[in-house]
Order: structure tokens, then C-alpha cells, then sequence
């Protein structure tokens, strides 16, 4: 796999305020790129961002997921799709989690495209099965369909595409998946950041990682014939060709 420098290189990261994807637009900044942060409250990241890396390369997009007509005209090198919610409504958790950084991945002319997943898309076995009820199951599910997609991206263009999952860090995400505050024994995000980084530097294509190694994902989502069938599903249910 080449290495690849990002210093100069414009990298996109959706829900860049809190959680990983500020531990990410911190890291991707100290590494030299220059940093979009896609968010409901861009001026709130970068303050965030340049209190901890004061010379830091960053522009500022508002950008809210749930908005899919707004995605349009965003730009950059390196996309990581990084937002995600866990729901009580199904429609909300497949917009953000799923059509959301499905579109931004076939509408931002980017030659890398790294997609937050979760190990937890284990459990999922039928991808082609309507959308479950219940925001943890809505949860899994939109993310084994998003490893899915992005294994068909990387076949089906030259963009560089890969997924990761984080792990388990200490986020408002995660209170929300388990329903009760955190007791402070999940991780910090910086080290799933620097996950990203590295992921975004090293290239190679079709990766998918848990604890910072590559390892095959479940077997449902490697089913590069599933993979195909979600492919023109996911692209009709986005509004476009596949
Ligand atoms: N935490 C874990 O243990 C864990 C485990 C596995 C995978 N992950 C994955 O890691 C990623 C980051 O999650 P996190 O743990 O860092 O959670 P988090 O701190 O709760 O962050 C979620 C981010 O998503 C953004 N977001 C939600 N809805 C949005 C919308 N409509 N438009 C724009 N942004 C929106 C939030 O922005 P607002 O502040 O505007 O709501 C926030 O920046 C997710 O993909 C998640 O699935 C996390």
C-alpha cells in the first residue's frame, strides 16, 4: 500500500463537534490537512479544534444530515463519514447513518472515503431485510448495509473506500445505544482518531478494521452479490442512478 502525505490535502468530516469526529478533525489537522467541518455547529468545532491545535488549517460548513437536499457542492480530497445516531425512529437513523454518508460518498468528488461502522453489524444477517424497529436494532442494521456499501464502492470505482469501527468510547452516542449515562470505562476517541488517520494515509481499498487491524467483516457483509443488490436498492431510496 503507498502512503499517502496529508499535509495540504482537504479532508471532509461529518459531525466534527464532539465525540470521534472532533478527536478526528483535531488529528487530521495536527497531521497537516487542511479540515472542513461538516456539522450543525461548525463555529463551535473549530474553536474546539484550535484550542488544541492553534495553527490549524479549517473551514467551517453547516451541514445538517438529516437535510439530504443540502449535501450538494461539498467538495474535498479525504470524506470520512463519521455522524451516526442511535434513533427511536427508523426513518431518522437510515437518513443520517446510511443515506446520508451514501450520498456525500457518490456526490463529494473525493478520492478517499473512510465510513465509520460498528462491530456490532455482526448481528445483522439479512441486509436486504426491511429496516428493523428499535434504535438499537435500526442501529446495527444501517451500519452492516453501510460496510456493505462501502465494499461495493471500493470495487466499483477507483476511490480509495474503507470502513473502521471506533470501538467502544466514552460518547453521547453511546449513552443513547445503551439507554443509560456512561460510567467512564469506554475509551477516549483519540485513538480510533489516529485510527482514521492512519487508515486515510496508508491507502489500499475495500479495508475494513476493528481495533485498528484489518480483519474480514461479517460474512453478510462481504457478500459482494448482496452487496450489489443493496448497491441499486440504497442508490433508488437516495434519488440516484446506480
Ligand atoms: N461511541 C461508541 O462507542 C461507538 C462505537 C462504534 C461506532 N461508533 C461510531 O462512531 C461515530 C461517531 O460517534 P460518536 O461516538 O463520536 O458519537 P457522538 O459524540 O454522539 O457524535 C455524533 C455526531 O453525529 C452528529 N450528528 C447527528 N445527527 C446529525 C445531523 N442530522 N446532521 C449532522 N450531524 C449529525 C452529531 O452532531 P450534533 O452535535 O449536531 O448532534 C455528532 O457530531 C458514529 O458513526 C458511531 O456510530 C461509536
Amino acid at each position: 500500500m503507498s502512503s499517502m502525505e496529508l499535509s495540504g490535502r482537504t479532508c471532509l468530516i461529518t459531525g466534527a463537534n464532539r465525540g470521534l469526529g472532533l478527536a478526528m478533525a483535531t488529528e487530521f489537522a495536527r497531521a497537516g490537512a487542511h479540515v472542513i467541518l461538516a456539522c450543525r455547529t461548525p463555529a463551535d468545532a473549530a474553536a474546539a479544534v484550535r484550542s488544541r491545535v492553534p495553527g490549524a488549517s479549517l473551514e467551517e460548513a453547516t451541514v445538517d444530515l438529516t437535510r439530504l437536499g443540502s449535501l450538494r457542492g461539498l467538495k474535498a480530497d479525504i470524506l470520512v463519514n463519521n455522524a451516526a445516531v442511535v434513533s427511536d425512529s427508523p426513518e431518522h437513523t437510515v437518513t443520517v447513518n446510511l443515506l446520508a454518508p451514501f450520498l456525500m460518498s457518490r456526490l463529494v468528488p473525493a478520492s478517499v472515503v473512510v465510513n465509520v461502522a460498528a462491530a456490532n453489524h455482526r448481528q445483522v444477517s439479512d441486509l436486504e431485510a426491511p429496516v428493523p424497529e428499535g434504535r438499537r436494532e435500526s442501529y446495527r442494521h444501517t451500519k452492516a448495509v453501510l460496510v456493505s456499501l462501502t465494499l461495493e464502492l471500493a470495487r466499483r470505482s477507483p476511490v480509495l473506500a474503507s470502513a473502521f469501527c471506533p470501538g467502544v468510547m466514552a460518547t453521547r452516542l453511546l449513552d443513547e445505544f445503551r439507554g443509560v449515562p456512561g460510567n467512564g470505562t469506554a475509551a477516549s476517541p483519540r485513538d480510533s482518531a489516529l485510527v482514521a488517520v492512519e487508515l486515510a494515509r496508508s491507502g489500499g481499498t475495500g479495508r475494513y478494521l476493528e481495533g485498528g487491524r484489518d480483519v474480514p467483516p461479517s460474512p453478510a457483509a462481504a457478500d459482494p452479490v448482496v452487496a450489489a443488490r443493496l448497491w441499486d436498492h440504497w442508490s433508488r431510496r437516495a434519488g440516484l442512478g446506480a
